[in-house]
């Protein structure tokens, strides 16, 4: 017993020397060296925004650290952006840096550090395929939308977190999986609550220093249902992995699930990524990457509507000159989505006033590298960056208090201008989705969902805040924001 104390008593010295005292990138001054880490992982927790706050404006240009509980981050202004985009695993990781953040080995996430399947996949298949994807994406909506919503011609509440996110997680299985997979209660379960029980341990753990993690995993219920939920996904999808590979095998074409990420993955695979119980787990790590992240955006996006019912018939009026040139929204692809300039423009303020995380752009250095001015990356440390003050930087994002959603679509009318300031665009300074070789590779799909979904929600339906109301506050937990989970809109079916 003293042994084991004696054990964590010096492991916890150690890590204080290491990660307090033995850098020279400045410290974040008001993260005084001797408050004790769990207060600072506790400040960081309940108000990262004050933390992140004080370091840009202290440090704009110049990286600068801060301490949280669990880890110590680096934090670098963005123009270092371009210098670091094209560096390699081998130099700068982002995939151990997810892992990291995500506590992989106390979360079943680790599986990533094995296998980029998933990644190449959406990136080689799914996003040169979209426009094959709109039409049945389309389907599974329509079929979402008569079991998941109320048809009523009277106001009536809904808490669009809920809704939004069975709605996104069948047309995203829809195209993941294929059907019928895609209507089984039991994935929506697991591909939806995965996400909520592994964020529900990270953001516990990470009020702990990193070496007792494992120890303290082992005693959290939502990481034991985290690894229930990966067994139970094995459970589900091996067999049809099975049935898939063995078709492929007799070179029968297996089905009309042709075109979906599952089949892109088993096309892709290498011999040593084929294991059916990776390709499932790899599904789950898909579902934690996508579902929740486009959901949020959706919620933050109709909060966003009824807190500006103005908005709504602009809106309107650009999809119905959609539907006259390219009919009702049963026949569009991809191309009729990408005329939307506005909604996009919409999404994209929405996503800068709500982001899903205050900091992005993470890496963890392989090797030591030295910055062109000279600033020393040491290996091992978290490089991160503070995507939110960056963006809603005045010289970034003229005039950032205002909520302004029609901002990007009068830039895109500047000459040349078309093709960019688009919510799937990332640029140095705006890094939501990153930037770069490794920038999210699903960000055109997560585009193209919730665009596909919001076209219904607006022109099918009125939506209203409850009377006397104001938007329903974000909650936020560490870096994270996410919508709030209890906030209730009140929606009715309009009469075409
Ligand atoms: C609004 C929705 C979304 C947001 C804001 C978002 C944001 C991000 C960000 C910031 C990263 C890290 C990029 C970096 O390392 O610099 C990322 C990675 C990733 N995203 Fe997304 N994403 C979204 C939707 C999606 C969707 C729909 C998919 C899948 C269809 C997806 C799949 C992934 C994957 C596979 C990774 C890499 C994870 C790894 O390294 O294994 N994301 N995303």
């Amino acid at each position: 017993m003293c042994l084991i104390a004696s054990y964590f008593f010096l492991q916890s010295l150690l890590w204080t020397y290491n990660q307090q005292f033995k850098e020279t990138i400045p410290l974040l001054r008001s993260d005084s060296k001797f408050e004790p880490r769990f207060v600072k992982g506790w400040r960081f927790f309940r108000d990262a925004t004050s933390v992140l706050h004080a370091g840009y404006t202290k440090y704009p240009s110049k990286a600068w650290r801060f301490l949280r509980a669990d880890t110590d981050l680096l934090v670098l202004p963005s123009k270092y952006v371009e210098e670091l985009r094209s560096l390699p695993h081998s130099i700068a990781s982002p995939t151990l840096a997810h892992a990291y953040n995500l506590s992989g080995s106390n979360t079943n996430m680790n599986i990533i550090l094995k296998s980029n399947l998933h990644f190449r996949a959406l990136q080689e298949r799914l996003t040169p395929n979209l426009n094959k994807l709109a039409q049945p994406m389309q389907e599974e909506l329509r079929y979402a939308m008569d079991l998941e919503l109320p048809k009523r011609e009277e106001w009536t509440p809904i808490k669009p977190y809920h809704t939004i996110l069975r709605l996104v997680a069948r047309v995203s299985a829809r195209i993941f999986l294929g059907v019928p997979l895609c209507r089984d209660e039991k994935w929506l379960e697991i591909s939806t609550e995965f996400t909520e029980n592994t964020f529900i341990t990270l953001v516990v753990l990470r009020l702990f220093p990193r070496y007792l993690h494992s120890l303290l995993g082992w005693f959290l219920p939502s990481a034991w249902r985290s690894t229930s939920y990966v067994r139970q996904a094995k459970r589900l999808l091996v067999p049809e992995i099975k049935r898939r590979q063995a078709a492929t095998a007799k070179s029968e074409t297996p089905d009309s699930n042709t075109d979906t990420l599952l089949s892109w993955m088993m096309e892709i695979a290498r011999k040593e990524e084929r294991n059916p119980k990776d390709l499932a787990h790899l599904e789950v790590v898909i579902s934690l990457a996508s579902i929740h992240t486009s959901q949020m955006n959706a919620v933050h996006i109709l909060y966003d509507l009824a807190e500006y019912p103005q908005y709504l018939e602009p809106l309107r009026e650009e999809i119905e000159t959609v539907i006259a040139e390219d009919g009702t929204w049963d026949t569009w692809d991809k191309n009729s989505y990408y005329k939307l300039k506005k909604l996009d423009s919409f999404m994209r303020e929405s996503q800068r006033r709500n982001p899903p995380t205050l900091l992005s752009y993470h890496r963890i250095m392989q090797s030591d590298f030295v910055l062109e001015d000279g600033t020393l990356l040491k290996k091992g440390t978290h490089i991160t960056m503070a995507v939110n003050e960056i963006q809603n930087d005045k010289s970034v994002t003229p005039d950032p208090e205002s909520f302004d959603p029609f901002r990007y679509y009068r830039l895109r009318q500047e000459d040349g201008h078309n093709h960019l300031h688009q919510f799937a665009t990332t640029e140095p300074n705006i890094l939501n989705f990153g930037h770069g070789k490794y920038a999210c590779p699903g960000r055109f799909f997560a585009a193209l969902e919730i665009k596909t979904i919001l076209v219904r929600l607006i022109m099918d339906y009125d939506w209203k805040l409850p009377d006397g109301q104001g938007r329903p506050e974000n909650l936020m937990a560490h870096e994270f924001i996410f919508p709030n989970q209890d906030g209730i809109l009140h929606m009715k079916a309009r009469k075409l």
